[in-house]
């Protein structure tokens, strides 16, 4: 049986699912100048060149030190209405409640607080807006679990400070965290710090323009000791806090027992995964990061005391995404290159989701063994779900079996991995537990919630909330505590 205090629930992100993005004092962020897109159109920033023309760039694109971040007034930027949980955060926190939920995932905005994210002091408005939020949880005896940056980070400092790149931005995170640890002090003690911090890759996530490896891993230090400050300060402004890390948990699977796919696997498992983990729950920099960096002549610049803070700052739990598994080869006919000589095929034994998401619920078994094993830490699964297209079919209602099955087989294998395996686990938040925009594509049509909410692809909807079959479903699950699936 899992614990009578599992955490069931769902999970949100403030630039997919808040809106709002002009009201209440809220700055921008990098994720307001990211157009939507789809599974074969790209996400773009636009941004305005030598010339003064707009042109979009893909995350991976180099972007010069030139161009300038603007918002085009003839294009739809997802983030800005995103589905208005600004405006419903109400009614969207009763449908929570009525499904049971005991605790709710989300993210705060660093703009709504610090609308440049370095302000002398911060924004009333968007500090009230989330404490709104977390007294309308706590009526319902719904525990609010926050991540303090999700996939976005305040425009001004991209453009002006040069991100994370920055030492600087170190401060201003935690002077950030400072206002929330105390603002929220006796309201949320469920913390997160960095959302997927091994998939912070591009602009949006790191401020960074004209992008080297160099910079990428002196990015990824300062966010490290960010967290890690971040980590102490929490505890020493009230002991009750918890505060996390956040991993896609990205599964790989060896294609062979050819050695050969077996050290790449290896070599894949901690580039992509685990070289962040390791930082985070063990206070160090793996050795095989260290000779890595050294093969590349590639030197992170610390200061004195870095080693010590990232020593102090280890996490007290380990939150974790997992949607789907991927086969490691070294084959040269390999589906996609991941760089570094790391290569994915195609895995035969799996049925994928219409976005080519292979469909593993095995694996999340094994991902909650690998990561209890190699740490020991509490773990949380805040992400987990099947993105689909969602109807509303003549009777009103929307059947949506293909998700209650993916669930139901993914809360199967988690229980096995808590009740014949002994792993310490938290609680449970599938991801877009109310339709919220996707991350990947900048689309709706890509559906995870329980919630179906009426707005389409370019904004255009009435934003009317329904409840879909798998909203029974997994109220019942949740009332069962897992027993009932
Ligand atoms: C995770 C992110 O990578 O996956 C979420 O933390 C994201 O922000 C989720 O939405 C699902 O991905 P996508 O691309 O289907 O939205």
């Amino acid at each position: 049986m899992l614990s009578k205090d599992f955490l069931w629930g769902g999970a949100t992100a403030a630039n997919q699912y808040e809106g709002g993005y002009n009201e209440g004092g809220r700055g921008l962020a990098t994720s307001d100048t990211k157009t939507n897109g789809s599974l074969t159109r790209k996400r773009k920033h636009s941004f305005s060149n030598e010339n003064n023309e707009i042109i979009y760039l893909n995350e991976k694109d180099f972007i010069s030190y030139q161009y300038k971040a603007v918002i085009d007034e003839k294009m739809y930027y997802p983030s800005h209405k995103a589905v208005d949980f600004y405006h419903h955060y109400k009614e969207d926190i009763a449908l929570m409640a009525e499904m049971g939920f005991k605790c709710f995932r989300m993210s705060i905005s660093w703009t709504r607080i610090f609308p440049h994210g370095n302000d002398e002091t911060p924004n009333e408005e968007g500090l009230k807006f989330y404490e709104d939020v977390f007294d309308e949880c706590l009526k319902y005896g719904i525990e609010p679990v926050v991540t303090i940056n999700h996939f976005d980070m305040p425009l001004y400092l991209a453009e002006h400070k040069d991100g994370w790149l920055s030492r600087d931005t170190i401060t201003y995170f935690i002077n950030y965290c400072e206002t929330l640890f105390n603002r929220y002090m006796g309201k949320v003690k469920y913390w997160m710090t960095f959302n997927e911090i091994n998939l912070l890759r591009g602009y949006t996530t790191l401020g960074i323009k004209e992008m080297t490896p160099q910079k990428y891993y002196q990015a990824m230090h300062h966010i490290f000791v960010a967290s890690a400050l971040a980590v102490q300060l929490g505890h020493q402004i009230d002991s009750n806090n918890h505060i996390g890390m956040m991993l896609a948990h990205i599964l790989t699977y060896p294609e062979s027992c050819n050695p050969l796919d077996i050290a790449l696997e290896l070599k894949a498992s901690r580039a992509l995964k685990y070289f962040f983990s390791d930082v985070q729950c063990r206070g160090y920099y793996p050795s095989y990061v260290l000779q890595q960096l050294k093969h590349k002549n590639i030197e992170i610049i610390k200061e004195e005391n870095d080693d010590e803070i990232l020593k102090n700052g280890c996490v007290d739990y380990i939150g974790f995404s997992y949607y789907n598994s991927g086969v490691i080869t070294t084959r040269e006919d390999a589906t996609q290159s991941l760089g570094n000589g790391i290569s994915l095929t195609h895995n035969p034994y799996l049925q994928e989701s219409e976005w080519k998401w292979p469909i593993d619920p095995i694996g999340l078994r094994i991902s909650l063994n690998l990561l209890w094993d190699r740490y020991q830490k509490p773990l949380f699964i805040v992400e987990n779900g099947l993105g689909a297209v969602d109807e509303i079919s003549e009777d009103g209602k929307i059947h949506d079996d293909y998700r209650i099955s993916y669930l139901k087989d993914h809360i199967i294998e988690m229980k096995k991995a808590v009740e014949e395996d002994g792993v310490d686990l938290i609680g449970y938040t599938p991801w877009g537990c109310i339709d919220l925009v996707s991350a990947g594509t900048g689309e709706m049509k890509k559906r995870y919630g329980f919630v179906y909410v009426d707005m389409d692809d370019e904004g255009h909807g009435s934003l009317k909330r329904y409840r879909k079959d798998s909203f029974y479903w997994y109220q019942k699950v949740i009332q069962s505590n897992g027993e009932d699936l």
